[in-house]
């Protein structure tokens, strides 16, 4: 009687670990074979092939085609109209020109106001940003007035009282100034980078211990989270208050003798055994049910490409489009296939409870379920370097985000996003290529050097080599840094830069060698 009780304990784990080794081997065949089951609905068939819906331009033929194949030709020919962001303005403006965003065009452009619900109205000579293609309503009061700062800025002109729709054809900040404010700016964007660049909604809604959940399943980890929390908060009061009440109550003082230790109390014994193990049995069996389904994605999921390195994120989507800002749709399943080019780094998104390490050579998964739209914090979770702090930071100091669409939404990006990329001028491209690919991190354009040399005003000169000689700085010379980066290393940075061949498209290799020229 008395060994068996004495073992008590023993037996308890015993059994616990063989309940748990049983459950794996019985319950794991099961869950694979219905994954996650409310959480795969129907709209994932539609969002999983994102039938990039044409752009609404006039030329379907060069603009339906997604930016998907390595094509080297820019199909310059019937270059079709900025697509028309903001949702209701979808349909083009009659009779206003299809501006291609090639510079030197005019880029500002007056249109009427019956014809598309402006997407924006500025009512003072204020700061604005706008979406590009869209109809933009000035209503300017009596007294203020906007004009152009520059020759990039011409066309927007409003007189003082004055009611006037324009359109902005190109990203850019206009420059302005007026009889009332000395300068203003309004800048110009795409409709997704709008989103890209508001603030960020994690602490909106959630509480002190975590940002909201936007994740189907983040409710079942963040239960699982409460409890453990709960319990060990329980018995660290229970355990502590109880401790330091003996204390006090049983402490030696004079006249007191102390009593002999009971050897054994069965009651007791049991009691504390028992039930602290149902609990771990409990807290197991959950926390296992809920781990199945973190790492079990729904077969029907949007896929999305993940590249890591230092210091740079890059989304690649079905359609091809790339992107440092991580675009997903909402109440669909999305599922990232992730690697590194350098380092360990580590996918986290806190709204949807996703940390998942990223590891050069193979490939690691996380999914989740978006639930609502908004923009939301995506950080790397894992040391990878001096600037793994920065990591996904862009030139203007914003950092990566996770943008989740409205329905429709991310189609219309992919479409959108495919469609800017292909009319693009050289330089223009090299300029975003340098943001989006992270150059940034690494290259400033001001002179000053960072991990590398900088790009200022070095085009066309001798730069000095590690092995003592000089090389001129011209196509051949970026190109094959770019694509080979230790052939012509230069003293004085270290050897960190990732090779980018098979990675970037001829179309855009030029153009990252015609913005480096633009800025000699
Ligand atoms: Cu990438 Cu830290």
């Amino acid at each position: 009687m008395k060994p068996i009780i004495r073992y008590t304990g023993t037996i308890a784990v015993t059994a616990m670990v063989a309940f748990g080794a049983a459950a794996y081997f019985i319950g794991s065949p099961t869950v694979e074979a219905q994954p996650a089951p409310q959480t795969a609905p129907q709209t994932a068939e539609t969002a999983a092939a994102p039938a990039p819906t044409a752009p609404p331009a006039g030329s379907a033929a060069g603009s339906a085609a997604p930016a998907a194949g390595g094509d080297a030709t820019a199909p310059a020919a019937g270059a079709p109209a900025a697509p028309a962001a903001g949702g209701d303005a979808a349909a083009p403006v009659a009779g206003a020109p299809a501006a291609p965003a090639a510079s030197g065009t005019p880029s500002i452009v007056e249109v009427s106001c019956d014809l598309a619900a402006p997407s924006a109205t500025i009512t003072g000579a204020i700061d604005g940003e706008v979406a590009v293609g869209t109809s933009v309503k000035f209503a300017l009061p009596p007294g203020v007035d906007i004009i152009p700062d520059s020759q990039a800025s011409a066309g927007l002109q409003v007189a003082a009282g004055q009611t006037k729709c324009l359109k902005f054809n190109s990203d850019g900040v206009f420059l302005f100034h007026s009889t009332t404010k000395q300068h203003g700016a309004i800048t110009a964007r795409q409709w997704y980078d709008i989103l890209v660049n508001k603030q960020v909604e994690d602490l909106k809604g959630g509480n002190f211990w975590m940002p909201k959940a936007v994740n189907l399943t983040a409710d079942d980890s963040d239960l699982m989270y409460y409890a453990v929390l709960g319990l060990s908060i329980f018995f660290f009061v229970a355990i502590a208050g109880a401790v330091i009440y003996f204390v006090i109550k049983y402490r030696h003082r004079p006249g007191h003798k102390a009593e002999p230790s009971a050897a054994h109390n069965d009651a007791l014994e049991i009691t504390w055994t028992v039930i602290p193990t149902i609990i771990c049995v409990f807290l197991f069996y959950y926390g296992w049910q809920t781990y199945v389904r973190v790492v079990t994605p729904p077969t029907k999921a949007v896929e999305i490409n993940v590249l890591a390195w230092r210091w740079n994120w890059q989304f690649t989507h079905s359609n091809g489009v790339q992107d440092s800002d991580l675009h997903v749709p909402v109440n669909t399943p999305v599922r990232l296939v992730m690697t590194s080019k350098d380092v360990l780094h580590s996918f986290y998104a806190p709204v949807m409870r996703v940390k998942q390490d990223i590891i050069p050579r193979r490939y690691t998964y996380a999914w989740f379920f978006p639930t609502k739209p908004g923009t939301y914090r995506l950080t790397c979770a894992e040391y990878c370097g001096t600037n793994h702090s920065q990591m996904g930071i862009t030139n203007e100091g914003r950092r990566a985000v996770l943008v989740v669409h409205e329905p429709g939404g991310y189609e219309r990006y992919l479409a959108d996003k495919a469609a800017v990329s292909m009319n693009m001028n050289p330089q223009d491209l090299g300029k975003q290529l340098y943001e989006k690919k992270g150059c940034n991190a690494c290259h400033t354009t001001d002179g000053s050097p960072r991990v590398g040399p900088s790009f200022f005003h070095d085009f066309g000169t001798m730069v000095p080599l590690n092995d003592g000689t000089q090389v001129k700085m011209d196509e051949n010379y970026i190109r094959e840094s770019v694509l080979y980066p230790q052939a012509k290393a230069r003293p004085g940075f270290p050897p960190s830069m990732p090779s980018f061949e098979g990675q970037l498209k001829e179309k855009e290799i030029e153009g990252i060698i015609a913005y480096i020229k633009s800025l000699k």
